[in-house]
């Protein structure tokens, strides 16, 4: 159809010279000159392909013209209501007139309403007692015949007074419309050749290139808007705190294991195996497989020994130890699972395990506490370690709780540390937030004595809230790993989820998170620097 209208175009310019009005043709298919709205959409498709090759030139007339409303319609194809009525009714004295009633039922009752009056006045039908019967031999439906010619020109030989009694009557109504008046082009040409788009191996081995026509290219196209890829809000802040971690010199740690075992992600931190932490509320188990490989045995019986009797000054927790209990299968409620491992790994040199121990580096490191004097390498290497990674609780949720969330968590191990290295520590780390007011309150880890909430003046809420939780780590759980005493272990950890949240102004978690998120929240935030 497109190239067909082109072509007809071409024609009649290559005839005339000139096409005055688009309306006056005729399209393909069609005996009708093409006057309506929708031919004239249909030729300006065609012209402006054509005018794109140059072929032809157009200018655009503005029009005002009517078409057809659904009711305007349906007379254009059935009839007016009073034609109806008419049609209906016996001729007089050829039948049993018909009653209103009986009227109604065949044309329905809108067309016997409104039909019956005009029929009247028209005078084409009349009474014949108590019913209604036709009293013109024929009839000319001139309201059917004018939307007909509304609905192929746009309007009305009969002139502006008609089309103002057809609006009222809501038959038709007034639409802006265009025609176009067509020249001939700088490329006329009566054959329309599809232009090339692409200069390929074969136009130039055969030479085809030199006579080809060649689409034009169209600087004013807007290119489709791409489809890049976005980080989410909380991989942004995510960014932010590694950085801080790696220039203050830490390195991350792996923390890819989801599923742990009670084993590390308590017991080797001492948490009691009663403790209310461990039972289902809080802690979602596995069922399948629902039990670990048994932990390295050595370590694995200095832990229960701690636990069950005590040991390096501690009384212990003097309760049955369970295996059961330590091969239980879980997510992980923290990360300090991660950071327990990690811990035991880093103890290797000092249990004798690795055979770098033997290395001929100083006895005494630069960061340890031998004010000088060299001592025997007991295997130990001060670390400063760092993860930020997915956690998993049993919990209820709501607005600021989800059942899994990120926890930011750093450790450092090395000889001597105090309480004022890990409170000076946190002091540096949370001003590299942008968080310069800090309080500490002592708290209760397990795994930690002395431990502290970190607590941040929030200067919105005007209130203090609590950004994490810290500790040093218990010898109950540095001595069964092969630590030497006098390194002492520092960490701290805080959600993600929360400085994000404060970063984007969100108040609901739901809306970082889950299901309801929307992508287009997520392709436009903004970056984070802190
Ligand atoms: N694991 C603690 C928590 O989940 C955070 C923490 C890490 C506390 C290290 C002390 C030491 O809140």
């Amino acid at each position: 159809m497109a190239e067909a209208i082109q072509q007809l175009v071409l024609d009649t310019l290559d005839k005339s010279g000139i096409i005055q009005d688009t309306r006056t043709l005729t399209l393909p298919g069609y005996t009708e000159p093409a006057a309506s709205h929708d031919a004239q959409i249909i030729i300006l498709g065609a012209l402006n392909s054509l005018s794109s090759r140059e072929m032809i030139t157009y200018t655009t007339q503005e029009t005002l013209s009517h078409v057809l409303t659904s009711e305007g319609s349906q007379i254009a194809l059935q009839g007016s209501h009073e034609a109806r009525v008419w049609a209906a009714l016996p001729v007089k004295g050829e039948g049993a007139p018909l009653t209103p009633k009986q009227l109604e039922e065949r044309v329905g009752s809108e067309a016997a309403k409104v039909g019956q009056g005009r029929a009247f006045k028209n005078k084409w039908i009349g009474k014949e007692g108590a019913g209604l019967v036709k009293t013109a031999t024929s009839i000319e439906d001139t309201t059917q015949l004018e939307m007909r010619e509304v609905d192929s020109s746009g309007t009305l030989k009969a002139g502006e007074k008609e089309l103002a009694e057809l609006r009222k009557r809501k038959l038709i109504v007034q639409r802006k419309g265009q025609w176009f008046t067509v020249h001939k082009g700088s490329a006329f040409s009566t054959s329309i050749e599809k232009p090339e788009t692409d200069l390929t191996t074969e136009m130039l081995t055969t030479g085809s290139w030199k006579t080809a026509t060649y689409k034009k290219y169209n600087f004013e196209a807007e290119g489709l808007q791409s489809n890049g890829g976005a980080l989410h809000p909380l991989l942004k802040v995510r960014e932010e705190i590694r950085n801080i971690f790696l220039e203050m010199g830490f390195a991350e740690m792996p923390t890819s294991c989801f599923v742990e075992s009670g084993f590390w992600c308590f017991d080797a931190l001492f948490v009691p195996q009663q403790h209310p932490a461990r039972e289902v509320q809080d802690t979602f188990y596995l069922s399948d497989p629902a039990t670990s490989l048994p932990p390295p045995a050595a370590y694995y019986s200095r832990v229960s020994k701690v636990h069950e009797h005590g040991g390096y000054g501690s009384t212990g927790y003097r309760a049955p130890w369970s295996d059961a209990e330590s091969r239980k299968l879980l997510l992980r409620t923290h990360t300090t699972a991660s950071s327990a491992a990690m811990l035991w790994k880093l103890a290797a040199r000092c249990r004798g395990e690795d055979e770098d121990t033997s290395a001929d580096e100083p006895a005494a490191h630069p960061g340890g506490a031998t004010h000088g004097e060299r001592k025997r390498d007991d295997g130990f290497r001060p670390a400063k370690l760092f993860s930020i990674d997915r956690v998993f609780r049993n919990e209820t949720m709501d607005a600021t709780h989800l059942a899994e969330f990120h926890q930011v968590e750093g450790v450092v191990a090395d000889r001597g540390l105090t309480l004022a290295d890990l409170i000076g520590f946190m002091r540096v780390f949370f001003k590299k937030m942008g968080i310069e007011n800090l309080r500490f309150k002592p708290a209760y880890n397990p795994y930690t004595e002395p431990s502290l909430e970190i607590f941040a003046f929030h200067p919105q809420l005007r209130k203090w809230v609590e950004v994490g939780n810290s500790g040093m780590f218990r010898p109950e759980m540095l001595e069964p790993m092969g630590f030497p005493k006098d390194v002492h272990v520092h960490g701290w950890g805080i959600s993600l989820e929360r400085p994000t949240m404060i970063r984007y102004g969100i108040n609901n978690i739901r809306t970082l998170v889950g299901h309801k998120v929307a992508i287009e929240a997520v392709e436009k935030s903004p970056a984070v620097r802190f």
